[in-house]
């Protein structure tokens, strides 16, 4: 596949963790960091109660901010769900949809996860549409046929004509978030690679060489380096090693062209 530069991309999906203020400092924090960083693009995800704090501490910084999850319907009779037109009101530019953890611990089907994803397009959010297979699924040798059902539950209709960065894709291999366990760079680069052929197939070549598709399941500073460096990984969806923000960083760092 030709050979193109695309921007790293370096995300820490916090998950249920950290409070307002642990939220805040992390945020000032980086922000005084961020200038070394000026060849990767950095995005924190918060929880919703700390989302405004987080870009109140992000402020003039060229951080940015997603939630982790969105509902499709933009207002109504939802009791505890956020809509994409709230985010964007709290600040956000991206957010995370189809996480494995609400595919399989609050059940969201393809379908879902579709009027999401395009729900945040209507809002000009970035969705970060997270895709993987079990290990079950692996092991049963239907690892491609699980990932590539989940991408085209999304982007086989596309309601809208999409620019390369209006959406970011993340390969998540199940059975390597918060286990320790990391695909290896090879196994990862081979997903990553039929991820963008399926997405030529489904929004075209220029789309398909310039979307970033991260890599995420235990990424750390020490293996980080070997993952970021092939060719069709384009950066990192990072869960437990973005709480911490030197090892968020040094994750970061291994983004460096030629690090
Ligand atoms: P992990 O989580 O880095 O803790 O494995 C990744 C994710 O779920 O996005």
């Amino acid at each position: 596949m030709t050979e193109i530069q695309r921007r790293p991309f370096i995300a820490g999906n916090w998950k249920l963790n950290k409070t307002q203020a642990e939220a805040f400092a992390f945020c000032e924090a980086l922000k005084h960091k961020a200038g070394e960083f000026d060849y990767c693009d950095l995005l924190v995800a918060p929880t919703f109660t700390s989302l405004a704090i987080a870009r109140e501490a992000l402020k003039k910084s060229a951080v940015a901010l997603a939630a982790q999850n969105c509902y499709a319907k933009d207002d109504g009779a939802y009791t505890g769900e956020v809509s994409a037109a709230l985010l964007l009101d709290a600040g956000c530019s991206h957010v995370i949809v189809g996480h494995s953890e609400r595919r399989q611990l609050f059940f969201e089907r393809d379908e879902d996860v579709r009027t999401k994803f395009w729900a945040a397009r209507r809002h000009r959010l970035v969705p970060i549409l997270c895709v993987g297979e079990t290990l079950q699924e692996r092991e049963a040798g239907d690892a491609s046929k699980v990932v590539l059902r989940q991408l085209a539950a999304v982007l086989s209709e596309c309601p809208e004509s999409l620019e390369v960065n209006d959406v970011v894709i993340a390969y998540e291999p199940v059975w390597a978030i918060g286990t320790g366990k990391t695909a290896s760079p090879e196994d990862a680069e081979q997903m990553h690679a039929e991820i963008r052929t399926a997405l030529e197939k489904h929004l075209g070549k220029t789309l398909c060489f310039g979307i970033r598709v991260l890599y995420g399941g235990s990424v750390k500073p020490d293996n980080a380096t070997q993952l970021l460096s092939k060719p069709n990984i384009d950066g990192a969806l990072i869960g437990g090693a973005s709480l911490d923000l030197d090892s968020f960083l040094a994750i970061a760092r291994a983004s460096a062209p030629c690090s």
